[in-house]
């Protein structure tokens, strides 16, 4: 055995085989996303972070869904199925055949506890390094009901007693059992393998292998987290709670890092947005899954962008709306009421109201007129717009695709382009406006005298 951490191999087995009544779902609890991000995925990621590169997936339904979620590069994964669900050692014993190819750890965290990160399971592999069978990464809280209490006594963790089994005494402790632990990897077997289900509700629980270890002569400790962290999902409001507390972290973090958000509790981020320095996020922003922002740019506010990348000192909005594939120039401008799909938008260039451009290319610093709409479906296909560099694109305008505008061409307001605009040409593609002197004298005169018959054969 080694004492250095970082040279000690760890297998971490993922808990996840539960039915998850509560959630009242047709899914696995752990396929329900926090940042548009399945919940297993986070644990997973909180795992290669603390890295551990082996993980054993003990599932029940939806295993094959469940395994798909899971899957993360930097980590191998195997499944075992849990087919009778009859406590937390039961579970963990699924997983024998992984765990019988001896690692010096054995850590066992919750599919449902996504805002893990990786410090905990560190110190808790720290504790293993150091010399303890058993770590219980514990929790102070303010309502311990329902949890594990963790009894301590002179930094030894003498057991962890289920609520329901507590005495009146046990039950006003504060320090909780997370559920997640790490264990001895060479004897984890045989401890788990010792555990009966003689308590309350009849089940293999895992927690009693502090008391099984302390039996043998081992030794047990926990180590305290973030009550946060430890946040477990089993019902939808348990599910919004948790991601209001992984949005509330994740845009501390992106505050700290030099983004300014104005009403940063109205700000909606994924689990990948990535955003640079100095940009501004105005409130009621929501980021989808996919988007970038690089530094000095401005999300004004209730814009919605997904899969979209937006260059250094852009604009986009208020009410703007980026669909996957957006992709706007450094500078760019994309304003109120416009939606972008599957298009580049150059540097300089602006779109600023009321368009509709998809699967185009918007040439640099080319100025778009308002209400300028891409006609890229014809029923069956999708058809490319491209605009080059410097051309005015006048207001109302419809670009029947596949189109090409040269650069520097002007196009006229109202037209319907249906054919290519060469290089620095104006293109009218509208009807030629007539002028009818004095007719419009007539028409009055014409309805007045409509108006007259009518109230006449009223009477
Ligand atoms: C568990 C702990 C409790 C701790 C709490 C923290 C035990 C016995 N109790 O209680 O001390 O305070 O977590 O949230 O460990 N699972 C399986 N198969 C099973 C049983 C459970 O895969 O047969 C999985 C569940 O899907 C879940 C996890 O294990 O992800 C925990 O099980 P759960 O029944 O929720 O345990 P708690 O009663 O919450
Ligand atoms: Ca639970």
């Amino acid at each position: 055995m080694t004492a250095d951490r970082t040279k000690r191999t760890c297998l971490a087995v993922i808990l996840a085989a539960g039915e998850s009544t509560r959630m009242k779902s047709s899914k696995s609890k752990v396929l329900h996303p926090v940042a548009n991000r399945p919940m297993i995925a986070h644990v997973v990621d909180a795992l290669a972070r603390a890295g551990i590169a082996d993980i054993a997936l003990v599932l029940g339904r939806d295993a094959e869904k469940v395994e798909a979620a899971a899957k993360n590069a930097a980590v191998k994964s195997t499944v075992h199925i849990q087919t009778e669900r009859l406590g937390t050692a039961h579970a963990v014993l699924a997983a024998r055949e992984a765990i019988a190819r001896g690692y010096d750890d054995l850590l066992v965290v919750f599919g449902d506890t996504p805002l893990i990160t990786e410090a905990p399971l560190i110190a808790a592999r720290e504790g293993l390094a150091d010399g303890a069978d058993v770590v219980v990464i514990g929790f102070e809280t303010a309502d311990p009901t329902g949890y594990g209490r963790l009894i301590v006594e002179n930094g030894e963790l003498l057991a962890i007693r289920e609520h329901k089994d507590a005495s009146e005494a046990e039950r006003a402790i504060t320090y909780c059992n997370g559920g997640l632990m790490a264990i001895d990897g060479r004897k984890a077997l045989d401890l788990i393998g010792r555990i009966g289900n003689e308590n309350a509700k009849g089940e293999y629980y895992l927690t009693d292998i502090v008391e099984v270890a302390r039996a043998s002569g081992g030794r047990a400790i926990a180590v305290a987290a973030p009550e946060e962290e430890l946040t477990g999902c089993n019902t939808r409001a348990e599910l919004a709670v948790i991601e209001r507390l992984w949005q509330q972290r994740r845009r501390h973090a992106m505050m700290i890092e030099g983004v300014s958000m104005i009403a940063p509790e109205t700000v909606f981020l994924s689990y990948d947005t990535e955003i640079g320095r100095d940009a501004t996020i105005e409130p009621n922003v929501v980021f989808g899954p996919g988007v970038t922002v690089e530094s000095g740019a401005v999300i004004h506010s209730f814009s919605h962008l997904e899969g979209a990348h937006v260059g250094a000192d852009a604009e986009i909005g208020p009410y703007a709306r980026l669909r996957p594939g957006a992709k706007l120039g450094d500078g760019s401008k994309v304003g109120n009421f416009t939606e972008i799909k599957k298009a580049e938008v150059g540097a300089g260039a602006k779109v600023n109201h009321l368009s509709y451009i998809g699967d185009a290319f918007i040439g640099a610093h080319t100025n778009v007129g308002a209400g300028t709409i891409t006609c890229n479906y014809d029923g069956i296909n999708k058809h490319i717009t491209r605009i080059g560099s410097d051309a005015f694109i006048g207001s109302n305008t419809s670009l029947v695709a596949p189109v090409t505008v040269g650069n520097g061409a002007y196009i006229a307001s109202g037209s319907v382009i249906t054919a290519d605009v060469p290089d620095d040409a104006v293109a009218f593609g509208r009807a030629r406006q007539e002028n009818k002197e004095g007719r419009a004298v007539l028409i009055r005169e014409r309805n007045q005298a409509i108006k007259d018959a009518k109230k006449k054969d009223a009477r």
